[in-house]
């Protein structure tokens, strides 16, 4: 599946509207940073990767909305551009990284016009970026699988939520192009059913063997022995090993020791947080109407009080390994992640 989640053409924007998959494929088209700004609030775009460089491309609109004539009044405009962006959702750390990169190109640039230029090569060049990042991590990953291996799943770390090809979904991609005969067990991942509408619609669409589970089925699938071994994603890794991730990660990890099956994380160098500690990381929460009903259907009585993390934290000790581009971190992590990125300089 070579889409491409979000790109940039003709001075706009191109995203595929993914509230409107598995059902419709639509792109919408952007050339104002704000709407940009509220199609990652809405998930018209989500994934940490391309929530990281839909607002590199969301900054390099704002270049060109600026009426700016001077380099301070520019970079005024592209500092306020910034903050609506980086405020759209705080838990995945590649947006920050996506605006940090590009405001720190666009000062140091002498002129008006190189701004705008070099924003949107940088943008561009991220983008580009991204899909070999995700090629090298799944080729690192499908060397953890072994041919007849069912793999499971969560939420959608596939081409939709990054530039293409994916972190989790790139490395089971990686492993049957190694040849390997593979099956996936892909979550509905309630409430916003990226599992469900995403993952299996991914995969379905490359002939991957894919089955569906209501998240509730995870235990059930792995006590019968149907599951091999697990693979996610993320949207932020700490030094520690400590990885958050779509919620119901955690109870999967949780599942997946007692079942001595291994669980794998996915996750470019660029989803890395090398300073902050776990309590200090924002956990999104998202609106009751997500959990109250599916679609326009109400599902739960009026008014009823609703507590809905779109993420959760996985501890270091119920992770087997994380892939990156740059090869995999295995525990103790604090040791192997500081050697990656020793290894990347
Ligand atoms: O709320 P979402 O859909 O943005 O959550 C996405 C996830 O949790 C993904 O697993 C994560 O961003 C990794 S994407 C490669």
């Amino acid at each position: 599946m070579e889409l491409r989640t979000v790109e940039w053409k003709d001075n706009s924007v191109i995203m595929i509207d993914q509230t409107k998959l598995p059902n419709d494929l639509i792109f919408v088209k952007y050339t104002d940073y704000n709407d940009v700004a509220e199609a990652i609030r809405t998930l018209v775009v989500r994934g940490a990767p391309a929530i990281g460089v839909s607002g590199a491309f969301g900054l390099a609109l704002a270049a060109l909305q600026s009426s700016s004539e001077n380099i301070e009044n520019l970079l005024t405009d592209l500092e306020k551009a910034k903050k609506i962006l980086f405020e759209t959702r705080p838990t995945a750390v590649n947006l920050s990284w996506g605006l940090e990169k590009i405001m720190s190109v666009a000062k140091q640039c002498k002129t008006v016009s190189e701004i705008r230029d070099t924003v949107i090569a940088k943008a561009k060049q991220m983008a580009e970026e991204d899909i070999n990042t995700n090629k090298k991590m799944g080729k690192n990953g499908a060397e953890l699988f072994q041919d007849n291996d069912t793999i499971m799943t969560h939420c959608n770390a596939g081409a939709l939520a990054t530039v293409a090809y994916g972190t989790a979904l790139g490395v089971i991609r990686a492993t049957k192009e190694s040849g390997k005969n593979i099956k996936v067990i892909a979550t509905e991942t309630r409430p916003v059913q990226q599992g469900s509408r995403l993952t299996a619609f991914e995969l379905k669409h490359d002939g991957i063997d894919v089955s569906l589970i209501p998240d509730t089925a995870v235990g059930y699938t792995m006590a019968n022995g149907l599951v091999n071994g697990v693979i996610v994603g993320a949207d932020r890794v700490l030094h520690t090993g400590h990885v958050f991730n779509k919620i119901g990660t955690y109870q999967v990890a949780i599942m997946a020791k007692q079942h001595n099956i291994p669980f794998y994380v996915a996750a470019p160098l660029s989803t890395f947080d090398l300073e902050s500690s776990h309590e200090n990381i924002i956990i999104e929460q998202r609106k009751a109407s997500e959990v109250t009903g599916i679609g326009d259907k109400r599902t739960a009585p009026e008014g009823i009080d609703v507590i809905n993390p779109a993420f959760d934290i996985t501890p270091p000790e119920l992770i087997s390994g994380i892939i990156t581009e740059n090869g995999i971190a295995n525990p103790p992590f604090e040791q192997s992640i500081k050697e990656l990125f020793e290894a990347k300089k």
